[in-house]
């Protein structure tokens, strides 16, 4: 499967893409889990980065496009397909892409947008906890992890991602409006473009994509 996950801040990209990953045995790719890996090593990137990040932006496009070449190039795991979770996220990365799969003889087979009202959003962030090794996210109340602020698989501490604030959600929402709104006209315009509502339970969403999944086939 080659595909994009579309979706405003805490739609549920990182909940859904697992589940993608592990039924098509394909490389998941989440831009924020990546640059938040670069912020942890404190690299040059990640310095630069960070601030752009807890102020809600977008790290240039020139960037977040070597980013994901290099990975679709080298990631072994990519070889079977891949779901991009936060990329592209404005209309230059969307190009981009597209030229890129081109080049490779290769092209998208969905374009999935999980629809959901900004009102949900808040809740949802300021919740949410997350395993930083391995990107798994949790929520206090809508998905608690089995024991209070640890990790089910490894045990270790979950800790609140930088920028799930309430203040900086703001931020986020107002640049996904911006920015990432366009990116969806650009995919609407394609046959592959196709809508979930992001607003139900995580079992009923990824049944919405099962079907979305099965009309392909
Ligand atoms: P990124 O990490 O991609 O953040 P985001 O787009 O704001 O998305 P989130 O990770 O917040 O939401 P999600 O949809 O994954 O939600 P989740 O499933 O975890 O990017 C961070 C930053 O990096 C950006 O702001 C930007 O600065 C930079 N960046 C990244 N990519 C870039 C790019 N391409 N170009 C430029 N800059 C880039 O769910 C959220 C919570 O809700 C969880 O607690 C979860 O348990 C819960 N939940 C999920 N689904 C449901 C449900 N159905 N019902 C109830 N609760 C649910
Ligand atoms: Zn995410």
């Amino acid at each position: 499967i080659r595909m994009i996950l579309i979706g405003p801040p805490g739609a549920g990209k990182g909940t859904q893409s697992p589940k993608i990953k592990e039924k098509f045995c394909a490389c998941h790719l989440a831009t924020g889990d990546m640059l938040r890996s670069q912020v942890a090593a404190k690299t040059p990137l990640g310095l630069a980065a960070k601030k752009i990040m807890n102020e809600g932006g977008l790290v240039s496009d020139e960037i977040m496009v070597g980013m994901i070449k290099s990975e679709l190039d080298n990631n072994p795991e990519c070889k079977n397909g891949f779901i991009l979770d936060g990329f592209p996220r404005t209309v230059p990365q969307a190009e981009r892409l597209d030229s890129m799969l081109a080049e490779r003889n290769e092209k998208l087979d969905h374009a999935i947008q999980l629809i959901i009202d900004d009102a949900l959003l808040v809740a949802r962030i300021t919740g949410r906890l997350v395993h930083p090794a391995s990107g798994r996210s949790y929520h206090r109340i809508f998905n608690p992890p089995k024991d209070d602020m640890k990790d089910d698989v490894t045990g270790e501490p979950l800790i609140q991602r930088a920028d799930d604030n309430a203040e900086t959600l703001k931020k986020r929402l107002a640049t996904y409006h911006q920015q990432t709104a366009p990116v969806v006209d650009y995919y609407k315009k394609k046959s592959i473009w196709r809508g979930v509502d992001a607003s139900q339970e995580p079992g009923q969403v990824w049944q919405q994509m099962l079907k979305i999944f099965e009309e392909k086939k």
